[in-house]
Parts: C-alpha cells; sequence; structure tokens
C-alpha cells in the first residue's frame, strides 16, 4: 500500500498540522511505504520570498523528522526534486473542467482574505491531484480542509480513465475523526493565515503567550462555565488523557476556576508533550548534512515511482 501527503512550507508548522496530517502520516508508516513531500510548487502562490522559501521548505523536514518520521520506511523529499509532477499537472488541466476547479472551497477562501487570482491559485488542485496520481497512491492522510481537493483528484483520475483507459488508480483520503479540525486560538480553524496558530515548536514564551491568548467569553472565575463550547477544553483533549480531559471538565462545570487557569494547565500539557520532539530536533540540527542525505535519497525513490507512471501517462495519452 502506498500513503502519500505534502505539506506546505509557506511558514513554520503548527499543532493543526501535527494533530491533522504529520501524527496520522507518522503512524501510517507502519502499514505501507509512505511519500511524503515538501509542496514547494504550491507555497508559490502566496510565498514569494526565495530565501525563506528554502529556510522553510528545510524547516519543514526538520520538523517533520524530529515529530518522528522514519526516513528508512518513506520518501521524505521536496516536489521540486520531482519535476514531472508539473508535467502530469498540465495533463490532467487538459481534462479537468473549469466549473469543478471554480467551486473549490480553498480557492474562494483565498480570494476572500485578498490573494489575487493567479492561475496558480486556480489551478492549484489539479497540481495537488498530480502529486497524488504520479506515485499510485492508495491513501492520502489529510485535515478536513483538503477532503474536497481529493475528491477533485478522483474526478481527474476518472476523467482520464475515461478518457484514455485504466491509467490511474483512484486514491481515498483518511481524515482522522477527533483531530479533523483542529481550532486556532479564536476558535476558528488553526491556520498561519488567520494568525491563530500556536507552533509546535514555538519558543516557551511565546506559546505561554499565544496560550494566554486563547479567546474565551467574559463568565466570572466563580461561575460555572460549559466545557462543550470551549477552545481550551478542545485543545486540551489534544495532549490530555480521558481521565485529565473528563476531570477539566468537571472543574468547568463546578465553577470556581477561572479561564486563566485552565488554560496555564493547557500550557504545561502542551509544553511536556513536545518535550521528547524537541530534544530529537536538538540532535538532528546538530548533525548537518542529515537534512540532506535524508531529501537526496528520498527524491532518488519519489523518481523512480514517478518516473514509471509518467511512462504509463505518457503511452496512454500519446505522447
Ligand atoms: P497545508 O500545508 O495547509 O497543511 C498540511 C496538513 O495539515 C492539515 N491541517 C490541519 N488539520 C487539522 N486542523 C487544522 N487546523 C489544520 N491545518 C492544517 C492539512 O489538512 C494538511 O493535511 N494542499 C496541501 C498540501 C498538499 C498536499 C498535496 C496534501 C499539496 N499537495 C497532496 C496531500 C496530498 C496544503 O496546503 O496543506
Amino acid at each position: 500500500m502506498r500513503i502519500l501527503s505534502g505539506i506546505q512550507p509557506s511558514g513554520t508548522l503548527h499543532i493543526g498540522n501535527y494533530f491533522g496530517m504529520m501524527r496520522p502520516a507518522i503512524a501510517l508508516q507502519a502499514e505501507g511505504e509512505t511519500f511524503y513531500f515538501i509542496a514547494e510548487y504550491h507555497a508559490l502562490t502566496s510565498l514569494r520570498d526565495p530565501k525563506a522559501l528554502r529556510e522553510n521548505s528545510l524547516r519543514v523536514a526538520l520538523d517533520f523528522l524530529a515529530c518522528g518520521l522514519n526516513p528508512d520506511r518513506g520518501a521524505l523529499f521536496r516536489q521540486s526534486d520531482v519535476p514531472r509532477v508539473a508535467e502530469l499537472a498540465w495533463i490532467l488541466s487538459t481534462v479537468a473542467p473549469m466549473g469543478l476547479l471554480e467551486r473549490a472551497h480553498s480557492y474562494k477562501d483565498k480570494l476572500a482574505r485578498g490573494l489575487s487570482p493567479t492561475v496558480g491559485l486556480f489551478s492549484y488542485p489539479v497540481l495537488m491531484a498530480a502529486d497524488i496520481l504520479i506515485y499510485d497512491s492508495d491513501i492520502v492522510p489529510v485535515g478536513k480542509d483538503q477532503k474536497q481537493h481529493i475528491e477533485i483528484t478522483r474526478d481527474l483520475a476518472v476523467k482520464i480513465n475515461e478518457t484514455y483507459g485504466d491509467v490511474f488508480k483512484l486514491p481515498e483520503p483518511r481524515i482522522s475523526a477527533e483531530t479533523q479540525v483542529v481550532p486556532g486560538i479564536d476558535g476558528q480553524k488553526m491556520s498561519k493565515s488567520y494568525n491563530n496558530n500556536i507552533d509546535i515548536f514555538g519558543d516557551e514564551k511565546e506559546t505561554r503567550k499565544r496560550i494566554m491568548g486563547i479567546v474565551t467569553d467574559s463568565t466570572p472565575v466563580e461561575a460555572p462555565k460549559d466545557p462543550s463550547r470551549s477552545t481550551i477544553v478542545q485543545l486540551y483533549s489534544l495532549f490530555a488523557s480521558k481521565v485529565e480531559i473528563a476531570e477539566m471538565c468537571e472543574r468547568f462545570q463546578k465553577g470556581g476556576t477561572g479561564y486563566g487557569d485552565f488554560k496555564k494547565q493547557l500550557f504545561e500539557k502542551l509544553w511536556e508533550f513536545f518535550v521528547p520532539m524537541r530534544k530529537r530536533r536538538e540532535e538532528i540540527m546538530r548533525d548537518e548534512s542529515y537534512i540532506d542525505e535524508v531529501l537526496t535519497s528520498g527524491a532518488k525513490r519519489a523518481n523512480e515511482v514517478a518516473n514509471q507512471v509518467m511512462k504509463r501517462v505518457r503511452d496512454a495519452v500519446g505522447l
């Protein structure tokens, strides 16, 4: 079984990325061959600073490895090291209906946030389909925000198969139920672009500040509080055991504890959770050539598979 996913190097990684995609992706390494890549071509639609793009890409690799990704069990690579993916994106674009892409939520959201409607932004899902189909992927672990993109991928694969015969496998999304949408400090989906993120490897002061900034209502300290609507409880649930979560919910309902105290408890839990990852990150940083070696061998394996699949595609379409 082939498992594939990508992550944009558009900034630092946050706990939404971790619980929505990275942790499930790492766990899936026990189930098949994995292909995880740093989606630089996608990041170009919003990041136009070459130095930042290069640095972010290496940092994504570092952070993913620090979080437990095992490069011996699968390929970790840069999207741009497999340039054939751009060729496949072109071929897919020749069958991609405009209307399908016009309905993409993420495109509409990005326009609403003020990004200019470039062709790249519009055809973003076509490139993503190429990323997935070029490795004959079976499973794609992602957060819920990417679900529609996987549906578009399947639609494009079907279009090619209907036109040219059986060329592509149809991939399935794998969205983990409890962590499909991790909320940010304002209660909306956590996202760098909403500036509501808590980073995996943020420094202690900044992380504490972010957590203390979680938006709450104005219920007084003495009064009972509703745990079911609290961002603090939702985030705490990612890190704590069932018993600890039940205890926090009880203290919410009992009253007598202010939101500030609950936030401190969340900070302690989160900080402790990432201790082993921070340690591993320090170790990796001491070995200067390690990340380069991982990315080089990842690209080699990814190209082997991509070249085979592209031979099939080129034959099928008549190139
Ligand atoms: P990106 O870089 O925005 O996010 C990487 C992964 O993190 C998940 N995620 C979340 N999950 C739960 N809650 C959140 N608040 C949250 N924020 C982010 C995302 O769902 C994603 O799985 N288009 C992709 C990158 C990509 C890709 C691909 C993914 C390019 N080609 C092929 C899979 C297959 C993206 O922008 O993810």
